[in-house]
């Protein structure tokens, strides 16, 4: 302090201001110091207290699931590599679990938790049984994808938009069919060149173009149906939901918010799809309010068919089309796999070729073209069933997590808390459940239909245990009616106006990820006007 003070040298204005601006400048240097410090601090912490907090709860989970047996690495510190194991092989170790203990569970690690797996129709037939406030597929899926943030905290309070999807929808099937029926016809045409001369046709990106638009014409009609930038949304939609999920569930929870404040895509995809709906969904609200529920010329599309099931509370613009969103999100990528599946099957396997273009061709000359005759086609749907039987979405299915400890038949007990799910691929794969089950056999769905007698038992959209592509019980698909329906009518016109071949004679690959399961995304298949 004395020194500073000295007398002899009078400050002048120039150290003064020297000395100001270090001070400045230190005090600015202190401060980005004690803010880095402190942002390390806390870091440090939050890393800690998750590192700590998720081996206590592996311990706990060790401990909790002892009884349970399982596949892949299993250690407390080992299930993490288990864990990597599982996104570059879980569907050979599900397998590997399938063929191990039949009838009854084990479990395969992911990345901090472990997922369970229940095995045989036995204990599936349990879940189906089981209540949702026991046994839940919604709030799997939720926390899969962190539906919370990615989809909209709304989704998860209330589930209208199935059955908007399950009730009304379906019901509009036969009604709505020669728009379905149109728009088909007019996307093929867009997409896929009537030459004389073979066209190379990338198979998955043009079916799914096909696909939303043809499922938008149910959904939102002409124009809106058509609109690029809109059917590129409801494309990437579920790309982004999965993405955003992913990252944001690798968060503890007490971390996710501000994961999805970095990742999430939802505002983002809900603005762009408001542009385009927000004015047509506020004019039926505006219709309804005026003219009461059932105004004239009102639109028989999935709009109407959402707010005939929604609650007043959620009758709104942001609402219904996190909706609309949500139902493109189920829909678009899983009917266009199985779409791409059935096309590979069809263009490297020209023995089919004859006998289905003759089933389409006679049921056709007899009923037209309509819903009714899209159900008489056995062959078809066999076919398709065969081809999505062979390249599923996955190697798991019927995600559901468990809010009660659930004790099964068998006697095995799953704490609360937990997720499981059944292996699908390897059901599928099971020769006990279908002879020969790694052969591709087209008509085994309609050979059976003939020779057991039976009317719809072995057709596509039934459900069966040894059948899982669209899940059981309470949560089953309620859009598979649709998509069938779909499926069927574009392998029609396939059959009835082209004829396809892939280039080299051999199916293309299938491909997994992790529990994924995926058909080559980049082969094309040859198309040409039919001969
Ligand atoms: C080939 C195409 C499709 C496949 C393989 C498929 C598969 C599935 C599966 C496995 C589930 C879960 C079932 C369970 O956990 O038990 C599901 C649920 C669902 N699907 Fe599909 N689906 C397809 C097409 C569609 C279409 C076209 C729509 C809409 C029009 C749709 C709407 C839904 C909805 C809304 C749910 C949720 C059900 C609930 O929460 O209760 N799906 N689907
Ligand atoms: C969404 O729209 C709102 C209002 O128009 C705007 O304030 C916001 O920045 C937009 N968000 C994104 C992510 O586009
Ligand atoms: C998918 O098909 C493309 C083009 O035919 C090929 O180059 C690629 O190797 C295939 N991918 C797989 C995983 O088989």
């Amino acid at each position: 302090m004395t020194t500073c003070q000295n007398p002899t040298t009078n400050g002048t204005e120039k150290p003064a201001h020297s000395t100001a601006y270090l001070t400045q400048l230190n005090i600015c240097l202190l401060y980005a110091y004690t803010m880095i410090h402190s942002l390390f601090y806390t870091l440090g912490w939050v890393l800690l207290v998750t590192v700590i907090s998720s081996i206590i709860r592996a311990w706990i989970d060790r401990w909790k699931l002892r009884a349970i047996p399982s596949v892949g690495y299993s250690g407390v510190l080992t299930s993490y590599l288990g864990a990597i194991q599982f996104s570059r092989k879980g569907h050979e170790l599900i397998q590997e679990g399938y063929e191990k203990y039949p009838g009854t569970a084990f479990k395969v690690p992911m990345l901090f938790k472990w997922l369970i797996v229940i095995n045989g129709p036995k204990m599936l037939d349990d879940i189906r049984r089981a209540g949702p406030d026991e046994v839940n597929a919604r709030k799997a899926l939720a926390e899969i994808v962190s539906s919370k943030y990615t989809m909209g905290p709304e989704i998860q309070e209330d589930y209208y938009h199935v059955a908007a999807v399950r009730s009304p929808l379906t019901k509009n099937l036969a009604t709505r069919f020669a728009d379905v029926q149109d728009e088909i016809a007019c996307a093929f045409d867009d997409f896929i060149p009537r030459t004389e001369e073979w066209t190379k046709v990338p198979a998955l990106s043009t079916a799914m173009h096909i696909i939303s638009r043809t499922s938008n014409r149910l959904f939102v009609g002409l124009p809106l149906c058509r609109n690029l930038d809109y059917l590129r949304l409801n494309e990437e939609y579920a790309k982004n939901v999965m993405d955003a999920g992913l990252k944001i569930t690798l968060f503890p929870s007490f971390l996710m918010p501000l994961a999805a404040y970095f990742f999430s895509t939802l505002q983002k995809s809900l603005n762009q799809s408001t542009s385009h709906l927000g004015s047509i969904i506020q004019d039926r609200l505006d219709k309804e309010r005026e003219y009461g529920p059932d105004w004239p010329e009102k639109p028989n599309d999935l709009i109407t068919w959402l707010l005939s099931e929604a609650p007043s509370e959620l009758k709104t613009v942001r609402d219904v089309t996190l909706r609309v969103l949500a139902v493109n999100f189920a829909a678009i990528h899983t009917t266009s796999l199985a779409f791409t599946h059935a096309l590979y099957d069809l263009a490297s396997r020209p023995s089919y070729v004859t006998a289905l273009r003759e089933e389409v061709e006679s049921v056709i000359e007899e009923d037209g073209l309509n819903k009714l005759a899209l159900g008489k086609m056995r062959k078809l749907d066999s076919f398709i069933k065969e081809s999505h039987r062979l390249g599923p979405t996955g190697a798991l299915v019927v995600d559901r997590k468990i809010l009660k400890d659930f004790t099964f038949s068998n006697g095995v007990v799953i704490p609360a808390g937990y997720a499981i799910a059944a292996a699908n691929a390897a059901t599928n794969c099971d020769d006990a459940n279908y002879p020969n089950a790694r052969e591709f056999d087209g008509f085994r769905f309609s050979k059976m239909r003939e020779s057991e007698g039976e009317g719809i038992k072995h057709q596509m959209v039934s459900p069966n245990l040894n059948y899982l592509s669209f899940g059981t019980g309470r949560y089953i698909c309620p859009g598979r009616f649709f998509a069938v329906n779909e499926l069927k009518a574009m392998l029609a016109y396939v059959l009835l106006k082209y004829d396809v071949k892939v280039e080299d004679g051999k199916r293309p690959k299938d491909a997994w990820f992790g529990r994924m399961s995926m058909p080559n995304l980049t082969a094309s298949v040859m198309f040409r006007r039919r001969t």
